[in-house]
């Protein structure tokens, strides 16, 4: 493969990938992902439309994304149970005004969580401070709630986005959502 060594991906797909986490890329940090750009080259050098691509270390679902955008069918299979969540909710078509309705639902649960739910675990002061405790738990309660009345794509859709603003440690967070 030496005549691909000196391809510069991010100046080829410029128009079509403006950035790393464009669409549903950027919904979570997920550890040594890949750009998009490298499974688009590979997807369109070697596959076809309505081809089926294996990824089985799908990880985040780069790949799969990628593959979806490109009219490809795509399979992922990962050990870690984030990575299929985090897959399966990046290739989900969501209509917008349905997923605005349910983070504004999601918001509602928040602001009535307060001292609602208290989570409990060994050593759990060893790992969270007192305000990451409360406002893990409190996310805790409003995800529950939520999952009683809404589908469970945006169920799932929602995890993710409360996932990655908890361990991205936004402190503004309750006061943000
Ligand atoms: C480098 S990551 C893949 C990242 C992915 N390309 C992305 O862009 O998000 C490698 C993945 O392999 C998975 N993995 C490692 N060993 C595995 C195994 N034996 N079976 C299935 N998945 C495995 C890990 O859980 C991890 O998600």
């Amino acid at each position: 493969m030496g005549h691909i060594k000196n391809l510069d991906l991010r100046e080829i797909y410029s128009n079509e990938i403006p950035s790393t986490t464009y669409l549903t890329h950027g919904i979570h940090p997920y550890t040594a992902k890949l750009i998009p750009h490298i499974p688009r080259y590979f997807i369109e050098k070697y596959t076809e439309k309505n081809n089926v691509i294996l990824d089985p270390f799908c990880g985040s679902g780069t790949t799969l994304l990628e593959a979806k955008l490109l009219e490809r069918n795509a399979i992922g299979i990962d050990i870690n149970p984030l990575a299929i969540l985090l897959s399966e909710v990046k290739t989900t078509h969501m209509d917008v005004e349905e997923l605005k309705h349910a983070i504004q639902l999601y918001k509602e649960n928040l602001k009535e969580s307060e001292g609602k739910i208290f989570v409990e675990f060994p050593n759990i002061d060893y790992w969270f401070c007192n305000k990451a405790q409360n406002d893990l738990a409190r996310i805790k309660y409003s995800i529950e709630t939520f999952s009683s009345k809404v589908d469970r794509r945006i169920y799932k859709f929602r995890i993710c986005l409360a996932h990655f603003k908890q361990s991205s440690l936004t402190s503004n967070f309750l006061s943000s959502s």
